[in-house]
């Protein structure tokens, strides 16, 4: 049900009723009758005209991202997607990363969660919260599909970073990891800053996807550490029993129930949020606790399943 609304919300702007497709019609039969009505002939223009430029205003919607935000070779071909979805980016096919090691661990298998140990190195954070600088701004919600700013939810910044190489890789990465899953895509990453008392309140990753359209997986990312606090906490996950997982989760817990996170800069927590069947998982459910003191600064990269 909620492919069939997405697909015809998708394609009703290239719908003949919209404004592009309808000109030439509304011209032609203006033109008909504009021996007798000169007066009316010019104003169907107007409106057409009119039309047309606040369809551009408010983002051509329907039409394909690339047409009017260009925002990089690699964007061309990639579906529109739904409206949240701002924008869906492939790295470029070219691209020559440095081959990079890290260590994985395995949390869970249904669903999956894998602990990744030097996702990033210590350059890359670095780089990215030096091209963070000056994009920082106040984090949002979706409510009901409304973007809001609610502190009680979320309170944290955010920035929109440029795909420079570094950042490609990072994208390139992190498809490599999961096998290059086909139909799937990279959300336009945006760094997050956690300052004192920043926090994101329990949620999961997939809210209104399906089966066709889907936030697949995601990777928090620890970019910046200096803080205490700022853990990722699951509440519903099995804490693994080896004391080895201390180095990466809180142990010798006060009662919280699941695993909690640390931020540990270059690590990254991996996981699934959907089952075969496109069914979220219930144990992806988590929060992003309260830094209580210094700044932590976090990456989520979201994969985007689309099939068209
Ligand atoms: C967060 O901290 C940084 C400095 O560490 C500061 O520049 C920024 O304004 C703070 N953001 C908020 C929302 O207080």
């Amino acid at each position: 049900m909620e492919m069939k609304s997405h697909l015809k919300e998708k394609r009703s702007p290239l719908h003949p009723s919209s404004p592009s497709a309808t000109l030439p019609l509304r011209t032609k039969h203006a033109c008909n009758m504009s021996n007798n009505q000169p007066f009316r002939w010019r104003t169907i223009i107007e409106v057409a005209v009119i039309s047309i430029v606040l369809y551009i205003i408010v983002g051509a919607p329907g039409l394909p991202f690339s047409i009017f935000k260009s925002t990089g070779d690699s964007e061309q071909n990639v579906p529109a997607a739904r409206a949240k979805v701002e924008s869906l980016v492939h790295p470029d096919p070219g691209l020559k990363c440095a081959t990079h090691d890290f260590a994985v661990h395995l949390l869970d298998t249904k669903p999956l969660v894998v602990y990744i140990e030097g996702f990033l190195t210590n350059d890359e954070a670095q780089h990215l919260i030096d091209i963070s600088a000056n994009k920082w701004q106040a984090s949002t919600v979706f409510n009901a599909g409304v973007e809001t700013q609610d502190d009680s939810v979320r309170k944290s910044e955010k920035a929109l970073i440029e795909r420079d190489e570094v950042v490609q890789c990072v994208e390139q990465r992190a498809l490599a990891f999961q096998g290059w899953p086909r139909d799937t895509y990279i959300e336009r990453l945006w760094t997050q800053r956690y300052n004192t008392s920043g926090h994101y309140s329990y949620h999961y990753d997939w809210a209104s996807g399906s089966k066709w359209s889907r936030r697949a997986s995601t990777f928090m990312v620890y970019v910046g550490d200096e803080c205490t606090g700022g853990g990722t906490h699951f509440p519903k996950l099995q804490m693994p029993t080896d004391e080895r997982w201390c180095r990466f989760v809180e142990c010798g817990g006060d009662g919280d129930e699941g695993v909690t996170f640390k931020a540990k800069k270059g690590n990254a927590v991996f996981w699934m949020n959907f089952d075969a069947d496109g069914r979220g998982y219930e144990e992806t459910i988590h929060a992003g606790m309260p830094v209580t003191s210094g700044t932590k600064v976090g990456l989520n990269i979201w994969s985007w399943y689309q099939r068209s």
